[in-house]
C-alpha cells in the first residue's frame, strides 16, 4: 500500500559499464540509498517504491517488454539520446544524455522529489485525554533514534492539533528555536529539506503550533510540509487532535496508518468507535491504552470493530516528564519502550528486533 512502506530511493537498472557507473556516482554524491537491478523479475516492487528510476540504455527495450504500470520519475539515461528517444513514450521517461546531462542527473537526484516518501502516521484519541499526543511524541522519539541505511534518518512530529497547546512541549522543545506553523503556514507546492529550519530534538524535527493567536491550518500548507518531510526523514507522525477542522481531516486523510488510541473500557470503545465514524478513519487501528478499564484486547478490537496492533503499558511517571519537558520514552520503563519500538518497527515495515 502507498505510504506504508519506504523504498530505497533511487532504483538503478543498469548493467555493469560506464552508465551504470555515471549513474552510481552521481547517486553517491547526493547520498542517496540506491538499489541496482538487472534481474526483471524482481522489478515489480521497487518499481513501485522507488522515489525515482534511472534506467541505462542497456536495459531500456528488457524493460519495456515487461508492460510495467505508468509511474512518474522516470529517466532513461545513456549515450545515445536518439536510441534511448524509442523507449521513452512507452517508460513516460524523460531522456539524459551522457556524458553532457551529468549536471542534469545531478539536479534531478537533489530534488527531494527523488527520494522515497516516508510513511505517515495519524495517531488519533479515541476519546479526550487518553494519550494520544504522548504516543505520537514517543513514536517519533523511538522512530528518531534509529538512522535508515542510506543515510536519511530521523523522524518528524506534526502538530495540527489548534486546541492541543503546542506539542514541543512534550519534547521540551519549547525552547529550541526554529519555525513554526504561523511561519509556515503559507507553504504551499514542492518544498526543499526543512530540517535546517525546524526545532530538532533527540532527531526529531518538530512541525508545532505555536502558543499565542491561533492559526487557521488551512489542508494545503499542512499537506505541503507533510510532502517535503517525507522526503528527508524515514517516519512522520501526525497529531492530528479530535477537531472537524480541515487541518484535522486533511492529516487523517494523508496518514496511510491511522492509529487510534482507545481506553481498555466500555466508554472508552465506545467513544473509539463514534470518533472512528464521525472522522471517517477508514484505516483505523487501535492501540489499546492499558490502565483505562479492564477489557482485553480481543473485546476491545470486537468492540471497536478495529485490530489491535499493540497493547500500551500504563506508564505513570509520563505526566511528570511532560511537566518537565522530558521526551516521553527517554525515562520510560523497559515495557513502555519495547511496545513503543514494535509500534515504530511494524511502522517503517521492519522486523521486530531490529534495532
Ligand atoms: N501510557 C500512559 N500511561 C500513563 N499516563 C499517560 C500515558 N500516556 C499519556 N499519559 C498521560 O495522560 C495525559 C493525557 O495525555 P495526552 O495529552 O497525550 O492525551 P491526548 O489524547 O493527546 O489528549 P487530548 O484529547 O487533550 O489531545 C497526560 O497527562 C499524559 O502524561
Ligand atoms: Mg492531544
Amino acid at each position: 500500500m502507498d505510504g506504508v512502506e519506504r523504498g530505497r530511493d533511487v532504483l538503478v537498472v543498469a548493467g555493469p559499464g560506464d552508465t551504470q557507473d555515471a549513474i552510481l556516482s552521481a547517486v553517491a554524491a547526493q547520498e542517496l540509498d540506491a538499489e541496482v537491478l538487472t534481474d526483471l523479475e524482481r522489478l515489480p516492487r521497487p518499481w513501485r517504491s522507488a522515489g525515482t528510476v534511472l534506467v541505462a540504455d542497456d536495459q531500456a527495450e528488457r524493460v519495456v517488454a515487461r508492460a510495467l504500470p505508468h509511474r512518474g520519475g522516470v529517466f532513461l539515461v545513456g549515450a545515445d539520446p536518439a536510441e534511448l528517444s524509442v523507449w521513452s513514450a512507452p517508460l513516460a521517461a524523460q531522456v539524459i544524455p551522457l556524458p553532457e546531462g551529468g549536471a542534469w542527473l545531478g539536479s534531478v537526484l537533489a530534488d527531494g522529489a527523488a527520494r522515497a516518501r516516508a510513511p505517515v502516521v495519524a495517531v488519533v484519541g479515541g476519546s479526550g485525554g487518553v494519550g494520544a499526543s504522548t504516543l505520537a511524541a514517543a513514536i517519533a522519539q523511538v522512530a528518531g533514534e534509529r538512522v535508515a541505511p542510506g543515510g536519511s534518518g530521523g523522524s518528524a512530529l506534526v502538530d495540527a492539533d489548534p486546541t492541543g497547546g503546542g506539542i514541543d512541549l512534550l519534547l521540551g522543545a519549547e525552547r529550541t528555536g526554529g519555525w513554526r506553523w504561523p511561519r509556515l503556514s503559507g507553504a504551499e507546492g514542492q518544498l526543499g529539506d526543512l530540517r535546517g529550519y525546524l526545532p530538532v530534538v533527540d532527531g526529531v524535527s518538530v512541525v508545532s503550533m505555536a502558543r499565542g493567536p491561533s492559526v487557521d491550518l488551512a489542508r494545503e500548507p499542512l499537506a505541503a510540509i507533510v510532502a517535503s518531510l517525507r522526503a528527508w526523514h524515514s517516519l512522520v507522525v501526525v497529531d492530528p487532535g479530535r477537531s472537524l477542522a480541515p487541518a484535522t481531516r486533511e492529516a487523517v486523510r494523508l496518514a496511510g496508518r491511522q492509529l487510534v488510541v482507545v481506553g481498555a473500557g466500555v466508554r472508552g470503545a465506545a467513544a473509539a468507535r463514534q470518533t472512528i465514524a464521525v472522522l471517517g478513519l477508514e484505516r483505523a487501528e487501535l492501540v489499546v491504552r492499558a490502565g483505562h478499564g479492564a477489557l482485553s484486547s480481543g473485546l476491545v478490537a470486537e468492540a471497536v470493530g478495529c485490530p489491535v496492533v499493540v497493547r500500551l503499558p500504563d506508564e505513570p511517571g509520563l505526566l511528570a516528564a511532560a511537566e518537565r519537558g522530558e521526551p516521553p520514552a527517554r525515562g520510560a520503563r523497559r515495557q513502555y519502550r519495547r511496545a513503543v519500538g514494535e509500534l515504530v518497527a511494524d511502522l517503517v515495515g521492519e522486523e521486530p528486533g531490529n534495532g
